[in-house]
């Protein structure tokens, strides 16, 4: 079996990605986590683009020990020198050079003719060449030029001395069939002894891996790929998806890479929260709903053996477990397996009624969180007493006076005034109530939702407070907003008392 090479440019062509910039000290920490993942090469930057780029380059050279270290460079002297500068002190580097190769590149960008690009590449690679053994070329809009011209300007850099030629996809174009004959033509027509064919594909329609694969299978042998495939417009070819793909698919591909991928959750975590772009929640293998079952055939087939709809396991990529997610699909197996792995042991008739309760809910919410089934469970099996309950409240508001709310609540039947001004009407009943119940609490969270439609519809306010390093929901529904925050917050205190109550008991 073949081994994959897979050159990391989440540093590079990822952080092309509109808004992503990482300071240099994030960039090192992901760089430490491309090696400890077992990336071969990691493209640390394009150090003539700025002196914070030179700078991160220079900084992983120095620091990270054990993959190469690449650098990207114009086919320019300038940019080749300040490469080697920033890559001097990595054990293994790599410059990566390129030059656009497609007539519309020539014609409007680089304003050149096909002759005087392929002389401008080979100077390049040839002054690469005196600097480090590792010269990588790319003819930018690969996929867009000519292929006879390809093949011409591939040969003369391989016999300038590159030891990688890449094959980019610059602008997600091609196709999967279409590219696999465009590498079969190089690999055919190229003299590839000391030299490894890469490509690097974006995914402006979607087709990003696809193509990495597809090219793989024809005999490409380094793919280029970012963690979350961030990178330039649509981005670039997922790291997670072409290394699970090829992991998950060994029957298929002949080949294999040398990622832990154990290690692909944590660190496209990690990339998600340096660079503030999210996952989308439906995103292959890192996505939040990437090992998420609703529909109750579903988990009904997952609870009996979880490969029934997991090509994979959620630990293989690093991630705890499936989760069973209960919404309105949701069947009596879901529900049972996940009281049960909240500890509660319920008996027949008593999971009949607490089943038709959770349906209601369900068609009330799009999914029903683990603090709606103990709600359920407390009002259906009185697990939680009513420690305070709500007898009136009224607020008065306006534009142009400060929130002012009255609220009277019950304790073991003897009832509770006070008042309070707050910054808006849900601030000032709720200070009012951390006044009578002398609790005082940080909220964490606070949504409101439509349940119902119409002018009088019903809202659910769901609400995280803090109280004691503890995290307590609350949840409320009232055709009144204010009255279901109310609702709310008496929830998420009467758990406080429960569980203060408990503990004392302990
Ligand atoms: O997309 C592209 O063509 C590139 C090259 C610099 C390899 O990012
Ligand atoms: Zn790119």
């Amino acid at each position: 079996m073949d081994r994959i090479f897979i050159f990391d440019t989440t540093l590079r062509d990822g952080e092309q990605s509109p808004g992503a910039s990482m300071s240099v000290r994030q960039k090192l920490e992901i760089a430490k986590l491309l090696k400890n993942i077992g990336v071969d090469i990691i493209e640390a930057g394009f150090p003539i683009s700025s002196p914070k780029q030179f700078e991160a380059v220079k900084l992983i050279s120095e620091t990270v020990k054990g993959p190469v270290i690449a650098g990207l460079a114009r086919a320019l002297e300038k940019d080749i020198q300040s490469c080697y500068d920033a890559l001097k002190d990595a054990d293994k580097k790599r410059i990566h050079t390129f030059i656009a190769t497609s007539d519309i590149h020539l014609k409007y960008k680089l304003k050149k003719s096909k002759e005087e690009a392929l002389r401008q590449a080979v100077d390049a690679v040839q002054f690469a060449k005196s600097l480090v053994d590792d010269v990588e070329f790319s003819a930018e809009d690969a996929t867009r030029t000519d292929w006879e011209y390809l093949k011409d300007i591939y040969s003369a850099v391989i016999e300038a001395g590159a030891t990688t030629i890449n094959i980019p996809d610059t602008v997600g174009y091609t196709v999967p069939s279409e590219f696999a004959k465009l590498i079969k033509f190089l690999k055919e027509n190229l003299n590839l002894k000391n030299t490894v064919i890469s490509i690097h594909c974006h995914n402006d329609l979607g087709l990003a891996t696809a193509n990495t694969l597809t090219a793989l299978k024809s005999g490409a042998r380094q793919a280029e790929v970012s963690v979350n495939g961030i990178g330039e417009r649509a981005g670039n070819a997922s790291f997670e998806e072409v290394v699970m793909a090829i992991k998950t698919r060994k029957d298929y591909f002949d080949f294999y890479t040398n990622i832990k991928t154990e290690e692909i959750y944590p660190l496209s975590k990690t990339v998600v929260s340096f660079t503030g772009i999210p996952v989308q929640p439906n995103k292959a293998i890192v996505g939040e709903n990437a090992f998420a079952h609703e529909a109750g055939i579903h988990q009904d087939g997952v609870l009996k053996n979880a490969m029934t709809y997991e090509i994979m396991t959620p630990q293989s990529v690093g991630r705890q477990k499936s989760l069973l997610v209960l919404g309105r699909h949701s069947g009596k197996h879901g529900l049972k397996q996940r009281l049960k792995e909240l500890g509660y042991e319920v008996k027949d008739d008593e999971f009949e009624r607490i089943y038709t309760k959770f349906l209601e809910v369900a068609d009330k919410k799009k999914q029903v969180f683990d603090d709606d089934l103990i709600a359920i469970l407390e009002g259906e099996l009185n697990i939680l007493p009513e420690i305070y309950s709500l007898e009136y409240f009224s607020v008065v508001t306006g534009n142009s006076i400060i929130p002012t709310a009255t609220v009277k609540l019950k304790k073991n039947n003897e009832c509770f005034q006070d008042a309070s001004t707050g910054d808006g009407p849900v601030d000032a009943v709720y200070k009012a109530i951390e006044k009578i119940t002398g609790i005082e609490v940080k909220l964490i969270s606070y949504s409101i939702n439509a349940i119902t439609h119409g002018k009088d519809a019903m809202g659910s306010v769901s609400i995280s407070v803090e109280k004691d390093k503890k995290l307590y929901r609350g949840y409320g529904v009232a055709t009144d907003v204010i009255e279901a925050s109310v609702l709310a917050l008496l929830s998420a205190i009467n758990r406080i008392l429960h569980n203060n109550n408990m503990s004392n008991l302990n």
